[in-house]
């Protein structure tokens, strides 16, 4: 079994050993995909392990609970503290952390009313998603033969586990076909994002990246480059994306909690701008990594320590 985790499982409110953390294969969430989760990093800074945007991401998987009617047993506060515990509890360092809200163990039928709401929360030693050469040279893409589902079939605003075998035909076609990634157009065939990473274009150094109407998850990593962005002059617009101007653009990029800013060299083999990693692109990931891993002042106050600050401060002393 491939094994990407150690250490506890956080299962409705207890810590369980990573080998006891199962569920009952005829749950419904097995059968209905009926689960929402999050995916998070932890990051190592000069000051201590810190949890990027854990506030954003608490909220995000509580608004994608209510869109799916799953009827969270815990709050924001618990479910905050219980990601920082999980990371403390797993050793405290650098990880990715995934928490997921699903319909457990009673009875089988399509309709969950009095079907269990179960959590779990793991951490996982997951490091670069499409690999460091892909940070730093850029990845070959194609447009999907998938499209993302029209508005009023699939909610996605929320992070479901259901959406996620559109993703993953995106991806399984996509590597099949000799490309990394996938990028899915909406149903009106704007362009809508990757199979899990939102997508920024740059053309005569003005971004642009679709709307939460072209079926988006509606990214963190994707407000914190807008708002790096804006920190830098750059004009952002969230518009409408033809596919085409995806051939035109000087710059093209996903981000993502996985792929952070992971640059777009070339789509349908066709080269992006020079086909090499643009300067905006550059910029913007160097910002992106300056303040999460701590070189740069947390200004937009984006890291939550694991650890109370006076506790690394006193571990800090000590070190040194
Ligand atoms: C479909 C999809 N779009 C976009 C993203 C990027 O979102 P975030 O930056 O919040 O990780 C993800 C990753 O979770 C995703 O799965």
């Amino acid at each position: 079994m491939a094994r990407e985790t150690k250490g506890s499982i956080w299962m409705n409110g207890e810590f369980v050993a990573y080998e006891d953390a199962k569920i009952h294969v005829l749950s419904h969430v097995v059968h209905y995909g009926s689960s929402v989760f999050e995916g998070i990093r932890a990051y190592a800074t000069p000051e201590g392990t810190a949890v990027f945007r854990l506030d954003k991401h608490v909220e995000r998987l509580l608004d994608s609970c209510k869109i799916a009617r799953l009827d969270c047993p815990y709050g924001y506060d618990e479910l905050f503290e219980a990601m920082k515990g999980t990371v403390r509890k797993n050793g405290g360092e650098a990880c990715y952390i995934r928490p997921v809200v699903y319909r457990g163990f009673k009875s089988l039928g399509v309709n969950p009313t009095g079907v269990p709401v179960d959590v779990a929360i793991a951490t996982l030693n997951w490091g670069k998603y499409l690999g460091q050469d892909a940070l730093d040279k850029g990845i070959a893409v194609r447009v999907s033969s998938w499209r993302r589902a029209a508005p009023d079939t699939f909610p996605f605003l929320a992070k479901t586990g259901a959406n996620y075998l559109n993703s993953q035909l995106i991806k399984l076609e996509a590597v099949t076909d000799g490309y990394e990634e996938g990028i899915a157009l909406d149903v009106f065939g704007f362009v809508a994002e990757g199979s899990g990473e939102n997508i920024f274009l740059v053309r005569n150094g003005v971004l642009s990246t679709p709307t939460l109407g072209s079926a988006i998850l509606p990214g963190i990593t994707r407000d914190s480059i807008m708002t790096l962005a804006q920190d830098m002059g750059l004009t952002v617009r969230e518009e409408q994306i033809p596919r085409e101007a995806l051939y035109i653009a000087d710059e093209v990029f996903f981000t993502g909690t996985a792929a952070e800013i992971t640059p777009i060299t070339t789509i349908d083999r066709l080269p992006i701008g020079d086909g090499k990693v643009g300067p905006v692109t550059k910029r913007l990931q160097k910002a992106f990594f300056d303040v999460i891993e701590g070189r740069e002042r947390d200004r937009h106050g984006w890291l939550f320590p694991v650890e109370a600050r006076a506790k690394v401060q006193r571990a800090a002393r000590k070190a040194s």
